[in-house]
């Protein structure tokens, strides 16, 4: 008997590492997660009630295996960011491609992922609060690979003494400032004043810096990007060795993104790259140019906006159903399949297409793909992905880490 279309998807719910955490296939399609209407699981992805989110599962595959190749021929691991997907089932997929562990930017963000079957992860922003201090004491009773970033010597005494009453050992890793006022302690002597304290701490174990240099990532041009990420690592590569040669054990220098992975992984005492993004891209990514090229295609588009196209009050332009709910508004959408024509915000609900000599154009009731603006504040507008391979929709994954930002 052919299967029908949700026995096979509840097949697939059922069947894929990952969707263990989200419960028997009822719970799956029936409730609360995925939120859509557990009767209608489309077939095709021209079928997908719009705006919807998609992936194109193998080229976000095809660039996760890439990146691990690519690592595979230098010192550093991959410690791939969960801020980008916000999904425990892809986070596992990058663990089978070969992962060391994964970060996450906030506590809530490391809960899920923790919840998903994640057990080695670092929390890459200060936690300076009791009560998610707490939270993080929580996580690493349950796992020994907890980890989380300090630059202040207040907040080490404060979970020293939260490490203390919870009986347990926490690993912390040092963030160095990397030229802009987000955070992180400047190099030389105020981290290593932070050093003596963390080391003075019973309850703390010194594992590493992290040194991720944001700003970086987008410069445009790789030589431009080559030449400052370079110039940023320095001091951390030296405060590395110092620490080693002064007998600390420095076990992590954790760095780097998408824009400059390529660079900073074949840099002397890099242990691990943070990348997020390289494995959707994104509009904002794929203009800051790669290797002789204006374009950064080291990693290929995979993750899509679904749109219809419902009004057309003027010729020379048509409206879509897209608009700032559906997009993040730093860069503009781009079309995926269809050249000289320009997508403008129009409100919440809306975007405009406007036509510029395009390859063809398109007709109200017509659906189409764009590539996102910026992927990780996109996503997060989102209940759910359509996982997709050709055109056939194969899996919708929740993205559980929504609104996760605590
Ligand atoms: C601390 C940290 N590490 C790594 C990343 C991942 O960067 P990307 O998505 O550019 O690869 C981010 C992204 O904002 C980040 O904040």
């Amino acid at each position: 008997m052919k299967p029908s279309r949700r026995n096979f998807i509840n097949t697939l719910l059922c069947s894929t590492a990952g969707v263990s955490l989200l419960g028997p296939a009822q719970t799956v399609l029936g409730k609360s997660k995925p939120n859509i209407k557990s009767s209608f699981i489309p077939e095709s992805i021209w079928d997908i009630p719009t705006p919807a989110l998609l992936i194109d599962r193998p080229r976000m595959e095809s660039n996760s295996q890439k990146m691990q190749s690519f690592l595979a021929g230098t010192k550093a691991g991959l410690r791939p960011h969960t801020k980008t997907h916000k999904s425990p089932i892809i986070a596992k997929m990058q663990m089978k491609h070969g992962a060391v562990g994964v970060c996450a930017a906030k506590v809530s963000e490391a809960e899920v992922m923790f919840k998903g079957g994640l057990k080695d992860i670092l929390i890459t922003s200060p936690v300076v609060t009791d009560d998610k201090i707490k939270r993080v004491m929580a996580l690493a009773s349950q796992s020994e690979h907890i980890s989380l970033v300090v630059d202040r010597e207040d907040n080490v005494a404060n979970l020293n003494e939260a490490a203390k009453a919870a009986g347990i050992k926490l690993s912390v890793l040092i963030e160095l400032r990397m030229g802009g006022i987000r955070t992180g302690i400047e190099h030389g002597k105020p981290a290593w004043d932070l050093l003596k304290v963390i080391d003075q701490s019973s309850n703390l174990q010194f594992y590493g810096i992290q040194a991720y240099a944001g700003r970086v990532q987008h410069i445009k041009g790789y030589e431009n990007r080559k030449q400052e990420s370079e110039l940023v690592l320095a001091p951390a590569q030296q405060m590395k060795l110092e620490m080693l040669q002064a007998g600390y054990q420095v076990k992590v220098l954790s760095v780097g993104g998408t824009g400059t992975y390529s660079v900073d992984a074949n840099l002397e005492g890099v242990t691990d790259i943070q990348a997020g993004s390289y494995l959707f891209m994104d509009v904002d990514y794929r203009i800051i140019g790669g290797k002789g090229n204006n374009l950064y295609t080291d990693f290929e588009p995979s993750l899509f906006v679904l749109s219809t196209a419902i009004s057309q009050p003027m010729p020379g332009s048509i409206t879509i159903d897209a608009g700032s709910k559906s997009f993040s508004k730093d860069k503009m959408p781009q079309l995926k399949d269809i050249s000289g024509i320009e997508y403008s915000f129009a409100g919440d609900e809306h975007g405009i297409l406007t036509f510029k000599n395009p390859s063809r154009e398109v007709k109200v009731g017509e659906k189409v793909l764009l590539l996102t603006s910026h992927c990780d504040p996109t996503i997060n507008l989102y209940d759910n992905y359509f996982v997709y391979d050709g055109q056939e929709v194969q899996d919708i994954w929740p993205v559980a880490g929504r609104g996760k930002s605590q």
